[in-house]
């Protein structure tokens, strides 16, 4: 068996907490695949122990998280389930590694403590040299990068009731078995969940929001898709007035965005699936009293809502080209 270190000197050794989840393993495959990262370290819980391939054939090991040298790398990625994730963070910190958390222990509206939050479109300024970065939640990294071009351009109806009906894929849940998430139960199937406005990801998208000055309530209702991955939010917006270049809003506020794509047509996952990209449209709905917009919005969440946001974030932090090994 052939075990991945850092054994080329010109790459950044890191390592990657929670690594045989689906967003650590999504994370393991970009670094094996990146230019100038090397896997130092990947570590399991229950699959410690066992092996998995990389793209390219390589083998890991996972060892478990008391076994990872975190101060030996220049960087660690925690793919932890949340609760579990931020005493890691904090050892991986104290033992001198930059770290990025995926989990939502740190993200802001979740005793964030002034962490710097990771949607890299909206934040590169705070993300660029920081030691820890919290990493955005998938759903609200769909629904964050689509909304802002409209709260920042002053558009949105003031105490306006934003309603965003989105879908995932399955793996958005992660791999604990679940009766409810077997193949049985999932495919040639459609039901929402999380009902009632309470998913946990409305804490994110609600302080991201105060804090660009939104005057507005979110009302969130995610649904089940029968597919592996994939996001598509669809955004109900009151707004002031529909502009006659709408989706200029997007295109000015995301030029030269290399992951970002404004398009005419509806959003589809075929078009992002595998890809660090999230795609936006956006029209104005018909037959409202009040001017309305809907906004659509995908994304692939394991890529750009999970890994390869983290790994843009970690080459921003590492002083590395930002679109480095990252699937445009
Ligand atoms: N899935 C997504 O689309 C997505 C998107 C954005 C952010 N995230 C975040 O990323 C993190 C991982 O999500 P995931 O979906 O990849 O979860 P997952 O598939 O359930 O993987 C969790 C990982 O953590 C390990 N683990 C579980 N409990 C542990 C413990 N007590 N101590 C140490 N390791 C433990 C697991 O090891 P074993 O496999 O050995 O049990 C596995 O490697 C979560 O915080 C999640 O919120 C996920």
């Amino acid at each position: 068996m052939q075990q991945v270190y850092s054994l080329f000197m010109h790459k950044l050794p890191v390592g990657v907490l929670g690594a045989s989840g689906y967003a650590g393993r999504e994370l393991c495959a970009l670094i094996s695949q990146h230019p100038g990262l090397s896997l130092a370290f990947a570590t399991a819980n229950s699959q410690a122990g066992t092996t998995a391939e990389l793209p390219g054939g390589e083998r890991i090991e996972f060892i478990t998280k008391e076994a990872a040298p975190v101060g030996d790398v220049a960087l660690v990625f925690s793919a932890l389930p949340h609760g579990a994730s931020r005493e890691w963070v904090e050892r991986a910190r104290t033992a001198g590694a930059r770290v990025v958390d995926l989990s939502n222990d740190l993200r802001i509206g979740n005793g964030s403590n002034g962490v710097p939050y990771g949607l890299t479109e909206a934040r590169r300024d705070t993300i660029r040299g920081a030691e820890l970065v919290a990493n955005p939640g998938c759903y609200p990294t769909a629904i964050l990068l689509a909304l802002l071009p409209l709260v920042e351009s002053g558009l949105i109806a003031p105490g306006a009731t934003i309603s965003v009906a989105a879908a995932s894929g399955v793996t958005g849940a992660g791999l604990t078995p679940r009766l409810d998430l077997l193949f049985g139960e999932v495919t040639e199937n459609f039901r929402a969940y999380g009902v009632g406005n309470t998913h946990r990801h409305l804490n994110e998208m609600r302080a991201l929001l105060a804090e660009h000055g939104a005057d507005c309530d979110l009302l969130f209702t995610p649904h089940l898709l029968p597919t592996a991955r994939g996001i598509l939010a669809t955004i109900t917006v009151p707004v002031t007035s529909v502009p006659d270049d709408l989706l200029g809003v997007w295109r000015r506020r995301y030029v030269g965005e290399r992951f970002v794509e404004i398009v005419d047509s509806m959003p589809e996952l075929r078009h992002v699936v595998h890809r660090n990209t999230v795609r936006i449209s956006a029209v104005a709905a018909a037959h409202l009293r009040q001017p309305t917009l809907l906004v659509f919005s995908a994304i692939d969440n394991l890529v750009k809502g999970a890994a390869g946001q983290a790994v843009q974030n970690a080459n921003l932090m590492l002083g590395l080209e930002e679109t480095q090994g990252l699937p445009a």
